[in-house]
């Protein structure tokens, strides 16, 4: 169980990056999804130990992540937004020497760890080839292998699914929803689609706060009647960008599908206009959250 205390990080500028996040996780993947610059990344690689907090505390199963962090690495796995310059070591190599990092010190045990890893994600047959020859996905898969070494109680995923194509992707979701059977698993994103099919509860981020959060289903009943729609040509799109709190613009057949986000009060003037009642879904809470910055409850 991680149990994140009134965090915050200011960085020179001076940035407020986190500004007093609470957040505690039970199990399963948690997706933390917002817009460039909402302060994930910070989040996150404090999470790792990587970079402390100007205050606030953070707890893994009851103990205090700061206090022996060498102790804190060998539960946690980490797989950056950013790997950096990808080295002439083979896949092989790093990962056995990332498991010596991880304190398993017999090389035996440390060789049966490395080659579970590999076939887990499917790439011992180019383990010895340089990492700097990987693709894009070849990347990521190596990146999870590192990650779960040596079975993390946490592991950090930060904006995987860039560069992935649509189908790496989806193989590389798959990974991760077996991979995190037995830990608990943050995983960021400023793309919807990344979070909504395997998270069970999601945490949206904006200026370095936690907004709202729930699971999907949760999130997207806060929005029950409160999105309208309609279609819209292109020339009549710009009457609905100012006056109203448009959640999305969407082109649809030569012409645009316009959502907008309504109170109560709205909707006889909408009706009037030609828009319907649709239901919601996590794009739109995403909108509404980050573009208004206004909370709604946190379930
Ligand atoms: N090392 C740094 N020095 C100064 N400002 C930073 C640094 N890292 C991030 N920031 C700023 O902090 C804010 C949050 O950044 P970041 O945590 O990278 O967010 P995200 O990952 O959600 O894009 C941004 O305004 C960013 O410009
Ligand atoms: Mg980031």
């Amino acid at each position: 169980m991680l149990e994140v205390c009134q965090i915050s990080k200011t960085y020179p500028g001076p940035v407020r990056a986190l500004d007093s996040v609470d957040l505690r996780i039970d199990s399963g993947i948690f997706g933390l999804l917002g817009p460039n610059g909402a302060g994930k990344s910070t989040f996150m690689r404090i999470l790792a130990t990587l970079q402390l907090p100007d205050s606030g505390n953070v707890a893994l199963d009851g103990h205090d992540l700061f206090a022996n962090l060498q102790e804190a690495r060998r539960s946690i796995g980490y797989l950056p937004q950013e790997m950096g310059a990808y080295p002439r070591a083979s896949a092989r190599e790093l990962l056995n020497y990332l498991a010596a990092l991880k304190g398993i010190t017999s090389f035996r045990q440390r060789k049966a760890l490395v080659e579970e890893q590999l076939s887990i994600v499917n790439l011992r047959d180019v383990a010895d080839r340089r990492l700097e020859t990987y693709s894009g996905g070849m990347r990521q898969r190596f990146g999870i292998a590192s990650a779960f070494l040596g079975n993390p109680k946490l592991v950090i995923v930060d904006e995987p699914t860039a560069g992935l194509d649509p189908i790496e992707r989806r193989r590389f979701q798959r990974l991760l929803v077996q991979a995190a059977k037995n830990c608990v698993m943050i995983l960021s994103s400023h793309i919807v689609e990344d979070v909504v099919d395997i998270c069970d509860q999601i945490g949206i981020m904006a200026d370095g706060k936690i907004v709202a959060r729930g699971s999907p289903q949760n999130l997207v009943q806060s929005l029950e009647n409160c999105v309208w729609t309609r279609t819209v040509p292109e020339d009549k799109l710009g009457q609905y960008e100012t006056g109203y709190r448009l959640l999305s613009v969407r082109p649809d057949a030569g012409s645009f599908s316009v959502r907008l986000f309504a109170t109560e009060a709205d909707h006889s003037h909408l009706s009037g206009l030609g828009f319907q009642r649709a239901d919601p879904d996590l794009e739109d809470v995403y909108a509404h959250l980050v573009t208004s910055s206004q909370a709604i409850p946190i379930s």
